[in-house]
């Protein structure tokens, strides 16, 4: 049986490269926004796009309802969000629970939200990371299926941290994708996401790119 998945992005799509990159089946992509860099990426491979915009819709509620049409012609076993920047309402993603996941740049449950880098800079932090989680209702808290740690470096900047996080991030995804589509991802009466026949640490990764 042929598995599909829809990936949601708002700009750059470097993640969205690395899916494809992987060989994951792409089936569309859509984005809030037509300037996303990423459909072009999407478009020179041959998976249909489209864009629903919040200004072609008169509230939050129509514009979930219309994304949820666009994606749901495709009839995803996966929706992934890669880099996909609008807050979700409950009800989508609800009608979406188990089969709706997002790339996040920080270790969650801490730093949640925007500006990841530059809050872990002000904090003095010395690992941060990235994580890929089961979305629910509540922005940036759902169940953790893998997560890389990366080293913040004395000398690093907001975009220096940003690069190496992201390098990480293009590993963790399209592995955890992988664990869905393989059927590998239980999650557990307490909200913990176990990966069948996994090795020791495969769910935790350390991440240096020196
Ligand atoms: C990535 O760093 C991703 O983790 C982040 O946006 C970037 C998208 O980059 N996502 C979020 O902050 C979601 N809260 P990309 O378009 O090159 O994949």
């Amino acid at each position: 049986m042929n598995q599909r998945i829809v990936v949601l992005i708002s700009g750059r799509g470097s993640n969205l490269a690395a899916i494809l990159a992987a060989g994951l089946p792409v089936v569309a992509v859509i984005s809030n926004r037509e300037d996303a860099i990423g459909l072009t990426l999407a478009r020179g491979h041959n998976i249909p796009t489209s864009v629903v915009h919040q200004r072609d819709h008169a509230d939050r509620q129509s514009f979930d309802l219309a994304l949820r049409n666009e994606i749901d012609q495709h009839q995803p076993d996966l929706v992934v969000l890669a880099g996909y920047m609008r807050i979700l309402s409950d009800a989508f993603v609800h009608h979406y629970s188990g089969r709706l996941i997002n790339i996040h740049p920080s270790l969650l449950p801490a730093y949640p939200g925007l500006d990841t880098h530059r809050k872990v800079l002000e904090d003095g932090v010395r690992i941060h990371g990235c994580t890929v989680h089961f979305v629910t209702p509540t922005l940036d808290h759902g169940p953790i299926i893998i997560q890389a740690a990366v080293p913040v470096l004395s000398d690093d900047n907001e975009d220096i941290l940003a690069s190496r996080v992201l390098l990480a991030e293009h590993h963790i995804l399209p592995e955890a994708i992988r664990w869905f589509l393989d059927g590998r991802l239980k999650i557990t009466p307490q909200g913990i996401v176990n990966l069948a026949q996994a090795g020791r640490s495969e769910q935790g990764k350390l991440f240096h790119d020196d």
